[in-house]
């Protein structure tokens, strides 16, 4: 099928000479064997290419482009397909910015292009290399030049009891995950996550209940949860804890019972965070509406969990602030290398900042997914990258530090 890659990259400025003109004609043959075109552009800081071929020579070509140390902080931009060539099949093209100027690069580019001017004025490949070749200067995209070499992870044991043995009569266990900053070096809170008493998953543990206790026990299970917190020693942190937004509307005085058992446990309202994910708020807003207005007047926090998962988006936010927002894993994951997920990251930071939203992105588990967090603007992170949950107790924390 007829593919286009398009991704952005920076000079590898460690290389002592990039040698553009033999990369050039060398890909000039091979892509012509491939039958693909690759438009390349360079403006002396970074470069866009453009590949366009069949998809089954196109993905294994950027793959090899991906790993070439002359360039860094590859990020794939489009990957797209259609019904024609946009290029003449011509191998490789450079287009010098250091050379000729923006308006004659753009107007060589058209004259490459097979398609109908009304075609290509909206079209994205041609969006994208027009905002290319008409950006002000050349910029260092923040974010991408991570190397790993510069960074290392430090193991600190964390504050509290390290793993206190399973509860005795309790219908669940619980595992301790702590959400960090690593910029402050501090644990920010601790996410709850309901274990069944064979350390089993939370599917498996809700599977083994009846739909019609599934509310009651969701929200009666929260009080092993503070029971814990407590036994390890959590301080003045926040506790997480995870519950379906219906409990609190099908199970008779459920707010009273959460604060009952939280005073129990030595703990103040105001540490502690419900989490629920935007599917559920969504599908019973209107009930659930007027729980969040109790917990709010308790003095409980809440965090939307697992957001850009589900049908809500950004359109959630209208309807109802949290305190917090936890990005979803499959957004976070391998962001450094995916455009759209950079761009989606970014309106989100945008957004809760305006709203004064603390963001949090979960299932962090590359230094480079956090690198590029870090630098877009979020603080608090969760993941195995800094942390494992561990069953009745918090391990280890291991913080990012610049090698020396
Ligand atoms: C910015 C940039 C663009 C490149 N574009 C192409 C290309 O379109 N086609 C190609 O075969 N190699 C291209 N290369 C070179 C490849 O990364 C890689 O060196 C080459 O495919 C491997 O060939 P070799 O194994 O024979 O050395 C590019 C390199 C850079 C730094």
């Amino acid at each position: 099928m007829l593919t286009t890659l398009i991704y952005r990259s920076q000079l590898n400025t460690s290389c002592k000479s990039i040698g553009l003109e033999a990369i050039i004609e060398k890909a000039k043959r091979r892509n012509s064997e491939l039958g693909i075109t690759g438009i390349l552009l360079f403006n002396g800081v970074d470069f866009l290419q453009i590949l366009e071929g069949a998809e089954e020579s196109v993905i294994p070509l950027f793959h090899r482009i991906r790993e070439d140390k002359r360039h860094q902080g590859v990020v794939e931009l489009m990957r797209d397909y259609g019904p024609r060539r946009r290029f003449d099949n011509v191998g490789m093209i450079l287009f010098d910015l250091r050379v000729d100027t923006p308006r004659s690069v753009l107007e060589r580019v058209l004259r490459y292009s097979k398609l109908d001017s009304y075609l290509t004025s909206d079209d994205r490949v041609f969006k994208f290399i027009q905002t290319y070749i008409t950006r002000p200067k050349p910029q260092t995209i923040k974010g991408t030049l991570f190397s790993s070499g510069d960074w290392q992870l430090e193991a600190e044991q964390a504050p509290f009891d390290k793993s206190l043995p399973l509860q005795p009569n309790q219908p669940c266990q619980f595992a301790f995950q702590p959400i960090v900053e690593p910029s402050e070096g501090k644990i920010t809170s601790i996410e709850a996550l309901i274990r069944g008493n064979d350390g089993g998953s939370p599917e498996q543990f809700f599977k083994a209940i009846s739909s019609e206790d599934i509310y009651k026990i969701d929200l009666e299970t929260k009080a092993w949860a503070f029971s814990l917190a407590e036994k390890i020693g959590i301080g003045d942190h926040k506790i997480a804890i995870n519950l379906l937004p219906m409990s609190l509307v099908n199970v008779p005085d459920a707010v009273e019972f959460l604060v009952d058992q939280i005073g129990k446990y030595h703990l103040l309202p105001e540490q502690v965070v419900i989490e629920v994910t935007e599917n559920e708020i969504i599908s019973g807003f209107h009930q659930f509406h007027s729980a969040i207005k109790q917990l709010r007047a308790a003095g409980i926090g809440l965090a939307i969990d697992d957001f850009g998962s589900g049908y809500a988006g950004l359109s959630l936010l209208t309807r109802f602030q949290p305190d917090k927002l936890k990005i979803d894993r499959e957004i976070i994951s391998n962001i450094h290398l995916s455009g759209p997920k950079q761009a989606i990251v970014k309106s989100i930071v945008s957004c809760c900042t305006d709203l004064e939203i603390t963001l949090v992105a979960e299932g962090i588990e590359k230094l480079e997914e956090w690198y590029w967090l870090e630098s877009a603007g979020i603080k608090r992170f969760q993941g195995f990258l800094f942390a494992r949950p561990q069953l009745n107790g918090v391990g280890q924390i291991h913080w990012p530090r610049p090698a020396c």
